[in-house]
């Protein structure tokens, strides 16, 4: 991707945070903070902030989704969530496949493809996230665990809809912990991720596509991050659950 010309994404995924009046506040206190950004900046809101969050967010250039969606077009399957119902309340991206929905909800590559598959035919955009853990990063099998999650998250998507895919590289090591990789340790890492996607979808969706990097990203970390010739914008957890850090990370974009 020529960095010249593409604009960052900074997106927040605010995890189980937020009750609505917190969102309100979070809104209405950023807005005017980043209203001359360059990025692109998304914000993945819990299910029961969305509808309030998208109102809010008119005339600005926030962009709000959601953080998870069921595979399924609707159904029996009780306390979940459609893509419709997302995209029915205004949400423009979900996350799928998020380490935490890994871990603790055992989702597999094969159950996060067909989520990819219909986000895509739902006209929400998916942004799709990997990585590694520190055992397997220890045990040298970093490239071959991000391969893995790459081709089988993506398994049979459409080349002509991966243009609609971003993909976030969270080390699961540096999630939540205060330790962020380094910015050579992320560009390595998204570099393996470029190279892959072209020998296996060609050069236009790698050149195109854009790799964000998440884990530990702070106000005082974002611009070097950013600063790496294949990391086109950043997924923040903790540090976005305050207007004032996380539009310092909007702006360094
Ligand atoms: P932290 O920024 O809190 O490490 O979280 C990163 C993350 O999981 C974003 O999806």
């Amino acid at each position: 991707m020529d960095k010249k010309q593409s604009v960052p994404i900074i997106a927040a995924n605010w995890k189980m945070y937020k009750t609505l009046s917190e969102t309100e506040q979070f809104i209405t206190q950023i807005k005017p903070l980043i209203a001359k950004a360059k990025a692109r900046v998304l914000v993945a809101v819990p299910f029961t902030s969305l509808k309030t969050a998208v109102d809010l967010a008119k005339d600005t250039n926030l962009i709000i989704g959601a953080q998870n969606m069921n595979d399924a077009s609707e159904g029996a399957f009780t306390g979940e969530i459609a893509a419709k119902m997302l995209t029915d309340v205004g949400a423009k991206f979900v996350l799928i496949g998020h380490s935490e929905r890994r871990q603790y909800f055992n989702e597999s590559n094969a159950f996060i493809n067909r989520k990819v598959k219909r986000a895509l035919e739902s006209n929400l955009q998916p942004l799709l996230c990997i990585g590694e853990t520190l055992k397997e990063r220890e045990s040298g099998e970093m490239e071959d665990v991000l391969a893995t999650q790459l081709s089988e998250s993506l398994q049979d998507v459409e080349t002509s809809s991966l243009k609609n895919v971003i993909i976030a590289y969270e080390p699961v090591w540096a999630i939540g912990t205060g330790i962020s990789a380094t910015a050579d340790m992320a560009q390595q890492a998204h570099h393996f991720c470029r190279e892959y996607l072209a020998q296996h979808w060609g050069a236009e969706v790698a050149g195109t596509m854009p790799l964000l990097y998440g884990g530990s990203v702070k106000p005082n970390t974002a611009a070097e991050l950013l600063g790496q010739s294949d990391i086109n914008g950043l997924l923040v957890g903790g540090a976005s659950l305050d207007a004032t850090s996380f539009a310092a990370i909007v702006n360094a974009g």
